[in-house]
């Protein structure tokens, strides 16, 4: 009788008080597909701490990544507006920033929730991955690095982490390297080779200087790709505190671990005030890692053990939460940038990519694979645990939420894509904010999804489908990643049209014959696509040919002792205090 008195003066009072202000905390895992979780079916990878925080807090089973590619799904993320609206939506092949030195990145003008944030009196930190861009004209601007973008503490790595960044993992430009290298020297020496036997039989006479002309040109073509191998690591793979280069190229020597700790110390640092962190994992894109006491523990491979590692640093932060008693003032939110690269095989053939569950295709396009992602929130009493949403959510909608949440307002200049997502978390609204959500590959409208009131139908179209390669393939595997144009797509006019509440593995299209609604949803579809369109304003291509290429005047390099050309240095192991 008293207990159950006190449970209802207790439920009392947290229904009746306005939650103050929570802490945020946000996981952000690279690649990481929804079918590795163990709170998403996976029985044979070990995440016990996501579980543990999936149980304690809400499971979205509709989360959708704003693009499958982790450039654009960034920016979306950190701003709640779709890419294209931010010139973050490439019109060429490359989708993403490949090198430190491009001038593109997420522009100064848009507004992050981390400046929002700090607005409010929030203290904010990002641990981790960003591939938003650094400079814009000289090496000391920094217009697109996080502190200009509303964080006060940086730690980790501009770029994305890439196969050449750690030796011996092979590399990403082998399709370049045919076309720009290997194709152009076997030309020449089948050349000389045809010359030097003609010469020789004396059928014709060939001067020595066309010989060495060849020779030179073999010379100019082989040391720029020589050049490029030496530099692209120091050059790209660097990790940074703030503005200052900490380690070129980054080691990854107990990488997680070092990270672990900035995230904890930061919130130690911040137990009297409101804070904000992000952690943005380089795990599990390739190249992958894991330390010691990870390595050959999973029973996926070296994938495998790189989600456990991850999984172990996310048990870190919760239980530092637990610790310092922040846990119940806290929202924490767990996601991953896009779906499994499930082209990522070696030519062993060990899967280095993750697994997209029952979901069609994966990282690069956008097939439920590619763009439904783990959606976990945790705030103890004020989220209800253990609920599990099947609406359409996107990863945009973190924006309105904790920007709402924080006591501020979203910017009223400009359409915010992303929705509030208390109602549906609190149980106060059955439906997604999101009738319609509109899916991109690249700047090309691919998709639209439709979740029409007073319906459970959950309509998708296709108005172009990647080529798998080979044939009958889960993934394009050819090119190792799907691309938006040309041979790469098939357009389908009608659009292709699903049903995701009946068919969510997109395998039966429907037809006028299956839907006797068919063409009515079409034209109800094409007119928000239209909608959607005319909302569009002409914005810089931050992804243009010239914002992404390398430029030699934006490279950061930290200078050493011995040399200045050699960019390399370690302040990690020199000064192992991580003051701030
Ligand atoms: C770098 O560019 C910024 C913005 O154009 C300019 O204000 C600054 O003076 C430049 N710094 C150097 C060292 O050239
Ligand atoms: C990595 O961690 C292990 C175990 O804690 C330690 O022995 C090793 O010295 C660390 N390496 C570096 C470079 O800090
Ligand atoms: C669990 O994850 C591993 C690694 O990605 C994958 O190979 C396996 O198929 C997954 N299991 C399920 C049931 O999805």
């Amino acid at each position: 009788m008293r207990v159950g008195l006190l449970l209802l003066v207790f439920l009392w009072e947290a229904k009746s008080q306005p939650a103050s202000r929570p802490n945020i905390v946000l996981l952000m895992a690279d690649d990481l597909g929804i079918g590795d979780l163990g709170c998403y079916g996976n029985q044979t990878l070990r995440t016990p701490n996501i579980d543990r925080l999936a149980g304690g807090g809400v499971k979205l089973t509709q989360h959708l990544a704003a693009s499958p590619l982790c450039t654009p799904s960034r920016a979306a993320f950190m701003t709640g507006r779709y890419p294209i609206r931010l010139g973050m939506a490439s019109h060429s092949r490359m989708g993403v920033y490949l090198f430190t030195a491009s001038s593109g990145g997420l522009p100064t003008s848009e507004v992050t929730f981390a400046r929002l944030l700090k607005e409010q009196g929030y203290s904010t930190a990002l641990i981790g991955k960003w591939h938003l861009g650094i400079n814009c004209y000289n090496t000391t601007d920094f217009c697109h690095h996080p502190l200009r973008h509303g964080f006060d503490y940086f730690y980790g790595f501009p770029m994305t982490n890439l196969r050449d960044c750690k030796p011996g993992s092979g590399t990403v430009f082998s399709e370049a390297y045919w076309w720009l290298v290997f194709f152009p020297l076997q030309i020449l020496g089948v050349t000389v080779f045809t010359l030097a036997v003609l010469h020789f039989l004396r059928l014709i006479h060939v001067p020595i200087w066309v010989f060495i002309a060849l020779l030179l040109l073999v010379g100019l073509i082989v040391s720029p790709f020589l050049c490029f191998l030496h530099y692209f690591r120091p050059f790209n793979c660097f990790l940074m505190r703030n503005y200052e280069i900490r380690q070129q190229p980054m080691s990854f020597e107990n990488l997680t671990q070092r990270m672990t700790l900035e995230a904890t110390r930061f919130i130690r640092r911040n137990t009297e005030r409101l804070f904000l962190l992000f952690v943005s994992y380089l795990q599990v894109h390739t190249a992958l890692f894991s330390s010691k006491d990870f390595a050959s523990k999973s029973r996926h491979g070296i994938y495998g053990d790189a989600v456990e590692e991850m999984d172990w640093s996310i048990g870190q932060v919760l239980n530092v939460l637990d610790e310092l008693g922040l846990a119940s003032n806290t929202l924490v939110y767990f996601t991953s940038d896009q779906g499994a690269h499930v082209e990522e095989v070696t030519s062993k053939g060990e899967m280095h990519g993750g697994s997209n569950g029952i979901y069609k295709g994966g990282k690069a396009n956008n097939w439920e694979g590619g763009i439904r992602i783990p959606g976990i929130l945790r705030w103890p009493r004020v989220i209800q645990a253990g609920l599990e949403i099947d609406e359409p959510t996107s990863n945009m909608d973190i924006f309105p939420t904790v920007v709402k949440l924080a006591g501020a307002s979203p910017p009223q200049d400009r359409i915010i894509d992303g929705r509030d997502l208390m109602p549906l978390l609190q149980g106060k609204s059955q439906r997604s904010a999101h009738e319609f959500l509109f899916h991109y590959c690249n700047a090309h409208l691919n998709a639209v999804r439709w979740h029409p009131p007073h319906s459970k139908s959950i309509w998708k179209t296709f108005y172009f489908t990647p080529n798998f390669t080979p044939e009958g393939a889960n993934g394009c595997f050819a090119t190792h990643v799907c691309l938006c144009f040309g041979k790469h797509i098939t357009h389908h006019d009608p659009p292709l049209l699903f049903d995701l509440s009946s068919d969510p593995q997109e395998t039966k299209p429907l037809t006028p014959a299956t839907e006797p609604r068919y063409h009515d949803i079409l034209r109800a579809m094409q007119a928000a696509a239209d909608d959607h369109t005319r909302s569009l304003q002409k914005v810089p291509n931050q992804l243009s040919m010239w914002n992404f290429f390398w430029k030699p005047w934006l490279q950061l390099c930290c200078p050493s002792a011995s040399s200045s050309l050699s960019c390399q240095c370690d302040r990690e192991k020199q000064g192992q205090s991580m003051s701030n």
